[in-house]
């Protein structure tokens, strides 16, 4: 009796297209290389997609509030792109050419969009111009269709604010479990991307930001080596730990946004520079592999870095998880030595939080001092903002003792060059040693747990969804490797994603 029911609202929500040639698109669930088929094609315009999402957005996200603003320009961005299609060989597009994208509220675009962090401090700021990974998204013809809710802050206000909190929005909600802690700080990219109210995602991560929502939304999240992707024009927390990367509901679409922005940026230049020697010629869609399994050492870290101390009972819920990668033709190794590596694990913790914060005043006030037009141009003027409007922003709620901890602090000095040496000493003592003894293609964590191995040292990490809990929450298995492994980390996705395609959408 449910069949036929379910069979019906299918069709009438589920955005059925009849185009010239009479075979209907379905939008939802559709992937980017789906949707390059069918524009390519002229099966899709790029309006009937963004009214799609559009569509979704106004449905949805009065419930889901993963988006915080909706592009005005979107319909009409789409409409050129549709005419530029036209005007070219058919089939020549590439990439994101006509896709919409939504991108998380701290990377800036010189648009009528607002750019915020999600908080009232940054309304009515003007920046400059649009974030380097913009530019490269504009340059592939992408359409930015809106911006994402997040934790305000990117949860660098205070530990108090819930994840997917912030004032401007609100509460963005998990859609698979309204109760859910839909985790953060990247949680409207990877609450809107789970839910279908956007097609792909950018997302940013200084601490799990990108890995842990899209674990706990049942998305794909990839966190790129620090550099690999410009970092101009985010609102900053750390210039060696913040990167931004794709939220999607694939790997491969996940790929493609990757492409898309990657690269040197003249406004990032010592970072982007670094690490474009690692970017393989002809981007990353090549590691879509159905073999990319087969012959990988994956480290197995069996009380380390997967949360603090003894996590036996995760790991043995883990098995069947780490079963399918042995038949996948993994190589699954025991990291034993927990001792030593919960360690360090335990030091950096302490310590890229204690420089996080030296690190965040310096940053935030560079940004501040760049914008066209601000509400506030230093750190100390948004605790005053928010002290004045402590009820909007609810600080008597929430407060602000990261902000306050951070104002306290006094720039680089003697002690801080220290802790950062410690923390550079900690990451290749610890992690890179980790995979180089044991000759690892990857670390694989349950969940998010990676974030504890990579955070400190800007190693990469992906996220892959890989099943429900009883309650239906979802959750991920994430792999991390050495800078520039992100061949081997997307290859070693694809594969296990391929193999197990556990993703459902949300019940909605
Ligand atoms: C940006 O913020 C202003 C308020 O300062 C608001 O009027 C405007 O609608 C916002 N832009 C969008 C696209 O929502
Ligand atoms: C972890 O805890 C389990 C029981 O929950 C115990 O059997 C095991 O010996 C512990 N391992 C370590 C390294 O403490
Ligand atoms: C750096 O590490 C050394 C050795 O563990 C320690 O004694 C020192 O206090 C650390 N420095 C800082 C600033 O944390």
């Amino acid at each position: 009796m449910d069949i036929p029911l379910l069979l019906f609202l299918s069709i009438t929500i589920l955005g059925l297209n009849h185009n010239a040639e009479g075979s209907p698109f379905s939008f939802r669930e559709a992937t980017v290389h789906d949707i390059r088929i069918a524009l390519d094609h002229n099966r899709l315009t790029s309006q009937e997609l963004v009214k799609f999402y559009l569509n979704e957005i106004r449905r949805l996200n009065p419930v889901l509030n993963g988006v915080i603003e909706v592009n005005p320009d979107a319909l009409y961005l789409a409409h050129k792109a549709d005419q530029d299609r036209k005007a070219r060989k058919p089939g020549s597009e590439t990439g994101l050419a006509g896709i919409p994208i939504l991108l998380k509220d701290n990377i800036a675009t010189k648009d009528k969009l607002n750019t915020t962090a999600g908080s009232y401090v940054l309304l009515g700021s003007i920046v400059p111009q649009d974030a380097g990974v913009v530019k490269k998204l504009r340059k592939a013809g992408a359409i930015i269709l809106g911006k994402a809710s997040m934790t305000e802050w990117a949860a660098y206000r205070s530990n108090n604010v819930p994840n997917g909190w912030n004032a401007r929005r609100g509460q963005s909600v998990d859609p698979y479990l309204k109760s859910a802690d839909p985790c953060g700080s990247s949680t409207g990219s990877a609450t809107s991307v789970a839910a279908n109210m956007a097609m792909v995602t950018l997302g940013t991560e200084t601490y799990g930001s990108i890995l842990c929502p899209s674990s706990s939304n049942s998305v794909v999240g990839i966190k790129p080596t620090v550099g690999l992707t410009s970092r101009a024009g985010v609102v900053p927390i750390s210039h060696r730990q913040d990167t931004v990367g794709p939220i999607c509901r694939s790997v491969s679409d996940a790929v493609y946004v990757l492409d898309a922005i990657v690269g040197f940026d003249p406004d990032d230049a010592v970072a982007t520079k670094k690490v474009s020697k690692y970017i393989p010629h002809g981007g990353y869609l090549k590691f879509l592999k159905s073999n990319g399994l087969k012959g990988k050492r994956l480290g197995v870290p069996r009380y380390s870095f997967v949360g603090f101390g003894n996590s036996s009972e995760t790991l043995k819920a883990f098995e069947p998880h780490f079963h399918i990668l042995r038949k996948r033709g993994a190589v699954l190794v025991d990291i034993v030595d927990t001792a030593r590596f919960d360690t360090v694990v335990a030091s950096m913790y302490n310590d890229q939080f204690k420089a996080m914060n030296v690190e965040f005043k310096l940053a935030l006030n560079a940004y501040l001092k760049q914008l066209i037009t601000s509400p506030v141009r230093s750190l100390a003027d948004a605790i005053v903002f928010n002290k004045k409007h402590s009820k909007l922003e609810r600080i008597e709620e929430y407060g602000q003792d990261t902000f306050e901890a951070a104002e306290k602090t006094h720039g680089i000095g003697r002690m801080e060059r220290e802790l950062l040496l410690n923390l550079t000493r900690a990451s290749k003592n610890g992690f890179e040693k980790l995979m180089k003894e044991n000759k690892l293609d990857a670390l694989v964590t349950p969940a998010a747990n990676i974030l504890y191995a990579i955070s400190a040292g800007g190693y990469p990490g992906i996220n892959v969804p890989a099943g429900y809990n009883s309650n239906g929450t979802p959750y991920g298995i994430s792999f991390g490797g050495l800078k520039g492994s992100e061949p081997k980390l997307i290859e070693i996705a694809y594969d296990y994603e391929q193999a197990t395609k556990i993703r459902k959408p949300p019940p909605l």
